[in-house]
């Protein structure tokens, strides 16, 4: 077996408190929920266990608070074998957290509260610079200041180190800051928000992408939930379709899809081969109730891909 990949994830973590219910309150109104879910979560933390399950080593770069969750958040990346050199406590300040509200079909509603994750940086890439430049891919979201996510751009295209941004949440950015990214991985909402262009259909879809590819990004992969994702770069765009499954809970899918996928590529599987791996790994994921907790190991989901490829021969 090749050597594993090495990533390096330079984002959130949070905590996330997920309640499962049927129905949302009206203003001033109190419901009953049907259950609860505490866990570990964060957009980067979560992007981390994926790829770590998925056999890479991983290094996390992250600042969490000096509160209960800091901590524990701490060891639950230690106990998945994640490199925590560069996890900070910071003191007098909350870890993020991430109440979560899912319906009965496993669609989520996120609110996230930055807390910690928000005083990530530059001098903190600075800090990890010397192990960040061993790494064959570094991840970025949306849940760290932009400043810092420009700058580890920057970072990334002059030593040389593939660079995956995934803008979740969506929130407005200088594209022109994120552009010398090799990968630029919106979902739906998120590309809708950033171009202003719907998407609602694998037309609009591909008309999205292209619209992104105009702006100077490289590779655009756009992932649509149910119906899989589309890779976009200079010589067109392929649709790549998703794997049935009855999901449960859909919190974690895209950082599922996200770290599956970086491990993928960094281990040289072709483009389509990764992506359609990553659309089976994100779509498992949702068969789980939680983020990072129903993101399944390596030996499982290889299982499940000799099933279902065989199955679709
Ligand atoms: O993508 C899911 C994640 O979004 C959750 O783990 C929550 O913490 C928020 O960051």
């Amino acid at each position: 077996m090749a050597n594993a990949a090495r990533i390096a994830v330079v984002g959130s973590a949070n905590t996330d408190l997920t309640t499962f219910t049927d129905v949302f309150p009206r203003p001033g109104e109190t419901l009953f929920g049907k259950s609860f879910d505490l866990g570990f979560g964060g957009k980067g933390a979560n992007q981390a266990v994926a790829a770590r399950l998925c056999g890479a080593q991983v290094l996390m770069v992250a600042k969490v608070g000096s509160d209960l969750f800091g901590e524990a958040t701490i060891r639950n990346f230690a106990s998945f074998g994640i490199d925590t050199t560069h996890v900070q406590i910071i003191e007098g300040v909350s870890t993020g957290v991430a109440p979560i509200f899912v319906e009965p079909n496993g669609q989520n509603r996120i609110i996230v509260v930055k807390g910690a994750n928000d005083r990530l940086t530059p001098a903190d890439v600075d800090a990890a610079a010397d192990a960040l430049r061993r790494v064959d891919t570094i991840i970025l979201q949306f849940e760290i200041p932009l400043e810092t996510i420009y700058y580890t751009v920057r970072f990334a295209r002059a030593n040389k180190i593939r660079c995956i941004v995934n803008p979740a949440p969506a929130i407005p950015a200088e594209l022109e800051n994120l552009i010398a990214a090799d990968y630029f991985i919106p979902n739906e909402t998120e590309a809708e928000l950033i171009t202003g262009q719907p998407v609602r259909t694998p037309e609009e879809a591909s008309l999205c992408a292209a619209g992104l590819l105009a702006k100077g990004f490289q590779r655009v992969v756009l992932t649509l939930g149910a119906r899989g994702a589309l890779v976009a770069g200079a010589t067109g765009s392929t649709h790549v379709p998703a794997f049935p499954v009855t999901a449960v809970d859909t919190s974690g899918a895209g950082d599922a899809f996200i770290g599956s996928l970086a491990v993928f590529l960094a281990e040289g599987l072709s483009e389509p081969d990764a992506i359609a791996r990553a659309n089976l790994y994100a779509a498992l994921s949702t068969t789980g109730v939680g983020t990072q907790k129903s993101f399944p190991k390596r030996a499982d989901f290889e299982a499940q891909w000799a099933r279902r490829r065989s199955e679709s021969r």
